[in-house]
């Protein structure tokens, strides 16, 4: 007997937009998944996209289909996607599809500054941050931070625009380099945790949080798994679901991931991830099951209420 529990499809489309720096592995798992759930389901990177503007609005063209047709619409983008990233989640807001992301969230992600910013205005625990571009404030900084301190690239990623700098001949050799390619910024304190090279990533999947604690790989002091760390799955304490939630919910954003270190026994937010990688080297599928059934139920509440004015708007006529 064939015990394999067949899932009834709802009748949902639903598109992802992918980043031009997209993760094969990840974008297969997810429309994988979402074939399962959804009738319609459709993969497209955004330099596939034309964007128009006519008198009916502004449209999202592939194939001379408009996509902004569809009921769910994941924008899965980066910085380097940026200005046509900006038009596409834009136009994908003034419709009516359901989307978990929003461009504030899509800008104030991709500038490590801003973010750090936005948080600390709300009262969100944070690292000292500094931004500028000329290295003369640099004095300024290493003030506030002193040695070790973390210098980031505003849109960096994947643990390649993090350097670890230890003294001030090799800060202004660094800052010299990062000057004359014209790139801003930004430096932080030095976060010791008492286990070195050790976060934790709370995927927000709505109202749930998944916790996932990531551990360097030898030698590096960056936990990013692109850069060798590992996973695994753990019981967030509250403090750190506070923390998750509400710098979720002050980007309004109900997909996301918050990536936070212990500080001298507290916790702090170190960064907020737009388009988060789902781990499946050490979580399987489960990332990507969660936000595809976070989604679909999104869309089914979404369309219920919808037939229910309908029906409303039908009784008063
Ligand atoms: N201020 C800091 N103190 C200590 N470690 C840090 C700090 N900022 C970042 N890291 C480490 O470097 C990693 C990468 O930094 P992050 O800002 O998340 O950049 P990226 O976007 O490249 O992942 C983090 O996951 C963390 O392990
Ligand atoms: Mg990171």
């Amino acid at each position: 007997m064939n015990n394999k529990v067949i899932q009834k499809k709802e009748k949902i489309s639903f598109l992802i937009i992918g980043s031009k720096r997209f993760k094969k592995s990840t974008a297969k798992a997810m429309v994988e998944e979402a074939k399962k759930t959804f009738e319609h389901v459709l993969f497209i990177t955004i330099d596939k996209i034309q964007i128009q503007t006519s008198d009916s609005g502004v449209g999202l063209f592939y194939k001379g289909r408009n996509l902004l047709s569809y009921d769910a619409i994941y924008p899965r983008l980066s910085s380097s996607d940026f200005l046509l990233g900006e038009a596409v989640i834009k136009a994908i807001e003034q419709s009516a599809a359901y989307s978990p992301v929003n461009l504030k969230a899509y800008q104030i992600t991709n500038h490590k500054f801003y973010t750090a910013q936005k948080l600390s205005n709300v009262g969100i625990p944070g690292v000292l941050s500094t931004l500028f571009i000329s290295p003369k404030f640099s004095k300024l900084a290493v003030k506030e931070t002193g040695f070790p301190f973390v210098m980031k690239l505003i849109s960096g990623f994947a643990g390649k625009g993090v350097v670890l700098v230890r003294d001030p001949s090799q800060m202004n050799s660094i800052l010299d380099a990062v000057h004359l390619f014209e790139e801003f910024i930004c430096t932080q304190q030095f976060v010791k945790s008492k286990k070195p090279g050790t976060d934790v990533r709370c995927y927000i999947i709505g109202n749930y949080v998944l916790a996932v604690k990531r551990i360097s790989a030898k030698g590096d002091w960056r936990s990013n798994l692109s850069r060798g760390g590992s996973a695994k799955l753990i019981n967030p304490s509250q403090e750190m679901l506070d923390i998750a939630q509400k710098s979720a919910k002050v980007l309004g954003v109900d997909l996301c991931a918050v990536d936070m270190m212990d500080k001298n026994g507290k916790w702090v937010v170190i960064e907020v991830n737009f388009m988060p990688g789902p781990f499946m080297k050490y979580l399987g599928d489960m990332v990507v099951h969660e936000w595809i059934q976070f989604i679909k139920r999104k869309v089914l509440l979404k369309k219920k209420k919808e037939l229910r004015k309908e029906k409303k708007a039908e009784k008063k006529i």
